[in-house]
């Protein structure tokens, strides 16, 4: 009974007070009396602390409540991320929900008999954004204990005891609705406890934004605290790639046009599920490659992870999961190396779809993606690259519009014209006829002139332009993995389509190296056996 006692006169002299916080209610949408602002009002009831507080024939509850507490049959928020482990609501969130959760009548009070009449007909808490309904999964996360023990388990967290005096956890150290507002001022709109004009109450308790893009600077560009489309996560939109869309679908001015390439044939499907089950690496969203606090303008040599995919999850090149990748190919590992995302585009004869194995330093031969490639004998490099050269999957994978595709639209591995989400054209049909449009992507780091004038490869131009075999029937684009092939069979990215290329009368598919610039073809292909064809004599 302690505590009721010292409220009584709080209550009795605050409701006199001119200037007291409770005097703010008067005028405020929580004034429900006959004389109140909003649609939601008595006939003639005037006075204003009745529908919450009595000092009579209260229920045994501080502070004088008036009012019956809703049965707890909430369904309360929750995401795979969460660390606290909200239950049914407690405390002053229960009075609050006793009008917001819209199943208790607004004018059933303790104190009478009978409910107040309210104007209009209306009794329970009209539909509309202050409704928050008995569905909780959609609002922001309230009634647990936020202690040092749990910010401790979340980098990204304030310790509680670091709280600004305007944030109030109640007795037990709950955060509760009456944490971020105060049911008696409204001065800052919404009831809030402190102004989120900068995100500054957010702020207060996430220690979470380092973004330097304007646009993201405030976390209601893709959050909201209630009623929030996606549930888990409190999106804006149903899912995260909504939320990003809304500004990325070129309605926003200035923001990067990423609808349009994911409306191209070859794409990284976007998921619409916001908090997926596992195995993750099936749906790619935005935040698969970007991290959508960390996020930066800025650009990164190779083979760095660029700044606008920010502090991003990954899987290392000998293939643990690092929190913060390092090199962009760290990213792409999550899905296309030991998970394998994705069937290969070709299939060959040395099976290969794991794509931190082609790359890998000991494989056989690669494209330097990981390290410098193997072979100092490349004469067809174009000027700016060299055998020192790092490419990265960007460089090959991304938005034919984008730079890499030679144009001027975004970046990034979203979507292209092109199969599978290459940046150019890659014709790999066999008979087709060789142009530079039709072998654009590698023509974009090697020099069609010197392929075609036989430097290195003497059948290159036979085989090309008058067989009309695509580069993709002789090398794969990525590299051969040191289990999968052999250092004769498989040097310099050989490694046939079987679908193009077949076992000679002899039963054998084999490419040989025999040395600098020679090697021999044991196969058939095109009607012709190969037993074998041997360069650079033949
Ligand atoms: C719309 C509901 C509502 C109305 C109307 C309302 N209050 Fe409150 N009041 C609350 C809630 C909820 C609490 C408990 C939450 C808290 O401690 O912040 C509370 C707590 C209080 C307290 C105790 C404060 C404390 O720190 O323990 C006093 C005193 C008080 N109210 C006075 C008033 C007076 C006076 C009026 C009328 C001018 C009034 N209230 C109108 C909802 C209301
Ligand atoms: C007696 C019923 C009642 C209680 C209890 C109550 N509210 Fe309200 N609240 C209302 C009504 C009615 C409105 C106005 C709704 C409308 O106009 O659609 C409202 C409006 C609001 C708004 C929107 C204000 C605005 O500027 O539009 C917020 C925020 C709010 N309440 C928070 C709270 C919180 C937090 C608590 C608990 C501390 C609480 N309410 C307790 C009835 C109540
Ligand atoms: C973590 C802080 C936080 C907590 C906890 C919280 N709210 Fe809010 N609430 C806000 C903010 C911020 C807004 C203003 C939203 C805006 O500006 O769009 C808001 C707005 C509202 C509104 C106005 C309608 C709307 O959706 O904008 C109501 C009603 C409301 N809150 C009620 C509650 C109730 C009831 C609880 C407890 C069940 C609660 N809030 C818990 C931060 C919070
Ligand atoms: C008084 C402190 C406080 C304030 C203010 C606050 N939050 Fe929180 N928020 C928390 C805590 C604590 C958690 C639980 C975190 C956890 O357990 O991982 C949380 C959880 C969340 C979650 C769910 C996280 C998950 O892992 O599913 C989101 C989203 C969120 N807050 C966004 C916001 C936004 C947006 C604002 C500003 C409108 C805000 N918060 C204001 C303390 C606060
Ligand atoms: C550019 C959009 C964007 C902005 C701005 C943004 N967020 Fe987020 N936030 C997201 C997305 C998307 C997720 C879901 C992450 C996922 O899919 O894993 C998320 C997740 C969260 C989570 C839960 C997971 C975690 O990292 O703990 C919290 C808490 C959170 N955001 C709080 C905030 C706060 C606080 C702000 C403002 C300081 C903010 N966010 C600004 C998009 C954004
Ligand atoms: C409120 C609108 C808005 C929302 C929502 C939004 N963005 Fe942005 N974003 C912008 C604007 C404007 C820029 C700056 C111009 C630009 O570079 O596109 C930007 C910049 C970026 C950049 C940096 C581009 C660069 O300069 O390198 C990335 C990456 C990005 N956004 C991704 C996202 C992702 C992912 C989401 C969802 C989690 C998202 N954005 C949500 C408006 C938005
Ligand atoms: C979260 C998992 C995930 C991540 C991370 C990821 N991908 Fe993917 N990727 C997929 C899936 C799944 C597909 C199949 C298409 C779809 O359903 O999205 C795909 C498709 C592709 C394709 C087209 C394949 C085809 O046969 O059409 C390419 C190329 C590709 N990804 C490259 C990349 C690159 C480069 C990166 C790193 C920047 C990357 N991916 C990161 C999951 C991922
Ligand atoms: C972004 C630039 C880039 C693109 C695009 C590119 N390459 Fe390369 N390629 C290189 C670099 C750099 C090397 C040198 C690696 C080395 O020294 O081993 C190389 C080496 C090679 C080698 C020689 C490997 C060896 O071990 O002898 C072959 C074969 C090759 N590329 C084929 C292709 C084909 C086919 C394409 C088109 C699918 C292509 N490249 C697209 C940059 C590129
Ligand atoms: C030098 C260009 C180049 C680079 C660099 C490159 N790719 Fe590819 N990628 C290709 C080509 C060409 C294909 C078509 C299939 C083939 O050649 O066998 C392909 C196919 C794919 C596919 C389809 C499935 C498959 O294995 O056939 C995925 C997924 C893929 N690449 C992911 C990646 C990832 C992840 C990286 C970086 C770790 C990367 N690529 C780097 C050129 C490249
Ligand atoms: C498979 C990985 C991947 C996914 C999924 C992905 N991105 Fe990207 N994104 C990238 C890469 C890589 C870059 C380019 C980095 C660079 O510039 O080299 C990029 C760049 C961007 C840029 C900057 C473009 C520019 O040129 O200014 C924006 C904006 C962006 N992404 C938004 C999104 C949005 C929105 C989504 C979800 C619809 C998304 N991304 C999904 C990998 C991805
Ligand atoms: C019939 C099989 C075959 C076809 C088709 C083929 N190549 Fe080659 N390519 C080879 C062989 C064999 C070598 C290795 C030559 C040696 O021993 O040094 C080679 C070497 C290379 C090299 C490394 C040396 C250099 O010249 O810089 C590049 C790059 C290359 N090819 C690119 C291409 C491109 C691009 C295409 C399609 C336009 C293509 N190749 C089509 C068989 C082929």
């Amino acid at each position: 009974m302690r505590p009721l006692l010292c409220v009584i006169p709080l209550l009795a002299s605050l409701a006199t007070s001119v200037a007291g916080q409770p005097e703010s209610i008067v005028g405020s949408p929580h004034d429900l009396s006959v004389g109140g602002p909003g649609p939601v009002r008595a006939t003639f009831e005037d006075q204003v602390c009745i529908f919450c507080h009595t000092p009579h024939n209260a229920s045994p509850i501080r502070p004088l409540w008036n009012r019956y507490l809703p049965v707890d049959n909430y369904r309360i928020y929750a995401s795979r991320a969460l660390d606290a482990e909200p239950g049914q609501p407690t405390g002053t969130s229960k009075m609050c929900l006793s009008c917001h959760d819209g199943t208790i009548a607004l004018g059933v009070v303790f104190s009478r008999q009978t409910p107040i009449p309210m104007a209009g007909g209306v009794t329970v808490m009209p539909d509309g954004a202050a409704n928050l309904g008995t569905d909780l999964s959609d609002d922001h996360p309230i009634s647990f204990r936020f202690d040092s023990a749990l910010s401790a388990q979340d980098e990204h967290l304030l310790d509680p005891a670091l709280l600004p005096d305007e944030l109030r956890l109640d007795a037990n150290g709950e955060l509760q609705c009456t944490t971020c507002h105060d049911a008696h001022d409204d001065s800052r709109g919404n009831f809030l406890a402190m102004h989120n004009f900068d995100s500054q109450l957010c702020n207060a308790c996430h220690q979470i934004s380092t973004t330097t893009i304007a646009e993201h600077e405030s976390c209601n560009a893709c959050h909201q605290p209630h009623t929030a489309p996606s549930g888990p996560y409190l999106l804006r939109g149903q899912n995260v790639v909504e939320t990003c869309l809304a500004c990325h679908d070129g309605g926003f001015h200035g923001a990067a046009n990423i609808a349009n390439d994911l409306g191209k044939p070859s794409i990284h499907e976007t998921y619409s599920q916001v908090d997926p089950p596992d195995p993750q690496f099936m749906h790619t969203s935005c935040t698969s490659c970007h991290d959508p606090h960390s996020m930066h303008a800025g650009s990164a040599e190779p083979p760095l992870v660029h700044p606008n995919m920010g502090e991003i999850d990954g899987v290392n090149a000998s293939g643990s999961p690092v929190t913060v990748a390092s090199y962009e190919y760290e990213v792409c590992f999550k899905c296309h190396a030991d998970q394998q995302a994705t069937p290969p585009f070709i299939q060959r004869l040395a099976p290969a779809n794991n794509t931190r194995q082609q790359f890998s330093p000991g494989a056989i031969s690669y494209h330097p993606v990981e390290a410098p490639g193997r072979s100092s004998d490349v004469p067809s490099l174009r000027p700016g690259w060299t055998t020192s050269s790092l490419v990265q999957c960007s460089d090959c994978h991304g938005s034919n519009s984008g730079s890499a595709g030679g144009g001027s639209g975004p970046d990034g591995v979203h979507g292209s014209m092109f199969s599978p989400l290459l940046v150019a054209r890659y014709e790999t049909s066999d008979y087709t006829t060789e142009s530079a449009g039709a072998y654009a992507l590698c023509y974009q780091c090697h020099d069609r002139a010197s392929i075609l004038g036989d430097e290195s490869f003497p059948g290159h131009d036979k085989h090309i332009r008058d067989e009309r075999t695509p580069c993709s029937a002789c090398h794969t684009g990525h590299g051969i993995a040191s289990g999968q092939g052999s250092s004769t069979g498989n040097s310099h990215l050989i490694n046939f389509d079987t679908a193009i290329v077949f076992p000679n009368g002899a039963g054998r598919l084999e490419f040989r190296d025999t040395g600098s610039r020679s090697g021999e073809c044991f196969l058939s292909c095109h009607g012709e056996n190969h037993d074998p064809a041997s360069y650079p004599d033949d």
